[in-house]
């Protein structure tokens, strides 16, 4: 079985992830790209030796393509992964999923009306460090998870997305929505379910926009760093730290405190996972450095979302698993606007 791919906007992640991993994968035949800057699609199609398409319809109305990359800016997901799904294509969209529930929605209904395959690219489940500490977790070696703490923080996405300016959209309300919590935030909400099989259902916030500036001199309009508390279904409890302005080295670091040890992961450059147990007993796992925005590595997303297609399975990530997410880190924007604890109503589907 050959697929061939499209893909919705030309930028960084497509460059850096989608189009490597399509070009990489043996199942994929081609890829088609969109940009509504054309000049970007004709640069990745020369560089990944794919084609161009000169509009949207004509991307979505190509019998030959069977699934779309979404990677257009947030505002525009709950439009183009709908379009694209409609138009009876599998979908691989970006995170943040939406920037509202109701767009959330609007791809998950787009979902159920085509059958079509939804996946949505939240990355950090597929690392070899966090499938080893899901498996540590399960296998209750080391007890029950009790507490934890999480960051996700880089030198911002101005020096990141295809437009290197502080114009740039990931700065602005309309455009990146929900700031450093929708951007990196989100990744770390998703692993933090994936991680421990439950769902964070309370959460209390502060954010601000302490250091980055608009072109025009001004504080961005979404936060650029953001901390907080939350609570699991399970009564586990958490911090999280997220942030544009960790200037000189990224952090992806999770520590997970259970009954009988600690596991450590992305704290230390040459062992990505370390466990300690209760007993002082110390064991470092030498397993693959984090993907850092100037150490790109194969994100193995795209081989899961083509996998999940050829062998007929729902995607390791899926659109309900997106939409819960998105619940949590609007939740989080809540609390830190009211300054209160938020409840989180995510219907249970999977914490067991
Ligand atoms: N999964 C991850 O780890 C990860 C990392 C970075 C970015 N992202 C997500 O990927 C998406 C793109 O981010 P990026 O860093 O590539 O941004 P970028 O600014 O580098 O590129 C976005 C591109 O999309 C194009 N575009 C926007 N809207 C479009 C539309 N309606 N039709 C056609 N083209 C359109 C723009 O012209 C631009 O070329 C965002 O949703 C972002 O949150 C995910």
């Amino acid at each position: 079985m050959k697929i061939k791919a499209g893909i919705i906007g030309c930028g960084s992640i497509t460059r850096y992830r989608h189009a490597p991993e399509y070009q990489a994968n043996p199942f994929v035949s081609g890829i088609v790209f969109y940009d509504r800057n054309m000049d970007r699609a004709q640069i990745l199609a020369e560089e990944f030796g794919g084609s161009v398409a000169a509009s949207m319809e004509d991307l979505i109305n190509d019998p030959t393509i069977d699934v779309i990359s979404d990677c257009s800016s947030n505002e525009y997901h709950h439009i183009n992964s709908v379009k694209a799904l409609l138009g009876g294509k599998h979908v691989l969209c970006e995170k943040p999923i939406s920037l509202s529930l109701a767009g959330a929605e609007q791809i998950l209904q787009a979902q159920q009306t085509s059958k079509k395959k939804l996946m949505v690219d939240h990355n950090q489940r597929f690392t070899k460090a966090h499938q080893k500490a899901k498996q540590l977790i399960e296998s209750k070696e080391l007890g029950e998870v009790l507490t934890f703490k999480t960051s996700f923080g880089h030198a911002g996405p101005e020096l990141w997305g295809i437009n290197k300016t502080k114009s740039t959209w990931f700065f602005s309300k309309e455009r990146s929505g929900l700031g450093v919590a929708g951007d990196l935030g989100i990744h770390k909400i998703d692993l933090l379910h994936y991680l421990l099989s439950d769902e964070i259902h309370q959460v209390s916030a502060f954010q601000g926009a302490l250091d980055k500036k608009s072109a025009t001199g001004e504080p961005i309009q979404v936060c650029d760093n953001l901390v907080c508390t939350v609570k699991t279904a399970k009564g586990r409890l958490g911090t999280a730290s997220f942030s544009w302005t960790y200037y000189g080295e990224e952090d992806n670091s999770t520590i997970i405190y259970l009954s009988k040890g600690i596991i450590k992961i992305y704290h230390d450059n040459e062992h990505q996972l370390i466990v300690l147990n209760k007993d002082g007993e110390t064991v470092k796992y030498q397993l693959e450095a984090i993907q850092t925005n100037d150490n790109q590595t194969n994100s193995r997303v795209i081989d899961a979302f083509i996998s999940s297609i050829i062998n007929n399975q729902e995607p390791p990530v899926t659109g309900e698993d997106a939409l819960v997410s998105l619940k949590v880190i609007l939740a989080i924007l809540e609390s830190a606007e009211k300054e209160t604890v938020v409840n989180i109503n995510t219907n249970l589907s999977k914490v067991k």
